[in-house]
């Protein structure tokens, strides 16, 4: 399984994510992204369709802030 995760703090609200996956990504009032399928917690892992989309921003965040783990991600 594949888990997503927004690195809030590495976001630099670039918009590009959203842009190539506009059923994972939101922003806040800043800008900056979370993942919004599961809320941001990466505790539910991506569908097959899911997983397609999150790839392509994944690999695009000029920043690295979209995480993934074949391990849910625990919250901090
Ligand atoms: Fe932020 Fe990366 Fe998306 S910088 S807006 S998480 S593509």
């Amino acid at each position: 399984p594949v888990y997503a995760h927004v690195d809030r703090a590495a976001c630099i609200a670039c918009g590009l994510c959203q842009m190539l996956a506009p059923k994972l990504f939101e922003y806040d009032q800043e800008g900056i992204a979370s993942y919004c399928p599961d809320e941001n917690t990466g505790t539910v892992p991506l569908t097959g369709e899911q997983l397609i989309d999150f790839k392509l921003a994944y690999r695009r965040c000029p920043t690295g802030a979209i995480q993934r783990s074949e391990q849910p991600f625990t919250q901090a």
